[in-house]
């Protein structure tokens, strides 16, 4: 019971993925070119595999640190400050910072984690978010980098869950319910 069923079919391939964030990560590397630090920061847990794979394309002095925030059911919330389940390790005050997304839908996420992060005086903040559906904004922001603009569908994979499902799938997937 409340059992649903659905299938995924592969909405952007593992290669194609690893091509672009080649690409994602030459604009990076060109941005902080002088960096002696780039904190880069993922967001838990939807980007840990999309961060895994781009530090390791960024030939420059990184230190990985991971933030998780609650994200809103609603956007009647929007204006209510980010609720901080995980709060970084490190300082980035001064620092060049590089927020890591996987997905940007609303907005709301992204923009409370700018808003955040940005309090605590970075001397630079870029963010980069794997995947954007720009029809679902409810909030003015774009990341400074984008992988792919996609429809609005449901996505899994490649870190990104359905009920914490199907993070491992090596490809975004697009969900169709059957029943
Ligand atoms: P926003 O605050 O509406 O922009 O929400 C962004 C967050 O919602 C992402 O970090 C994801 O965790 C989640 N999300 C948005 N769209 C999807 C999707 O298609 N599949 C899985 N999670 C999603
Ligand atoms: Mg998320």
């Amino acid at each position: 019971m409340n059992k649903t069923s659905y299938v995924i079919d592969e909405m952007i391939s593992a290669k194609t993925i690893a091509a672009r964030i080649e690409v994602l990560a030459t604009g990076i590397k060109a941005r902080f070119a002088d960096t002696d630090k780039l904190v880069v920061i993922g967001l838990l847990r939807g980007s840990f595999v999309f961060i895994a794979d781009l530090v390791r394309e960024l030939d420059l002095p990184v230190e990985v640190d991971f933030l998780e925030v609650s994200s809103y059911g609603d956007g009647m919330q929007s204006t209510r400050e980010v609720r901080i389940l995980k709060d970084l390790r490190g300082e980035i005050a001064g620092r060049d910072v590089l927020v890591v997304e996987d997905i940007v839908d609303t907005g709301h996420t992204l923009a409370n984690v700018v808003k955040y992060l940005r309090a605590r005086g970075p001397r630079r903040l870029e963010t980069i978010a794997l995947l954007d559906k720009p029809s679902r904004r409810e909030v003015e922001i774009k990341a400074s980098w984008t992988g792919f603009e996609i429809p609005d569908e449901f996505v899994v994979g490649y870190g990104i869950d359905y009920a914490q499902r199907n993070r491992n799938l090596p490809y975004i997937g697009s969900v169709r319910f059957t029943g």
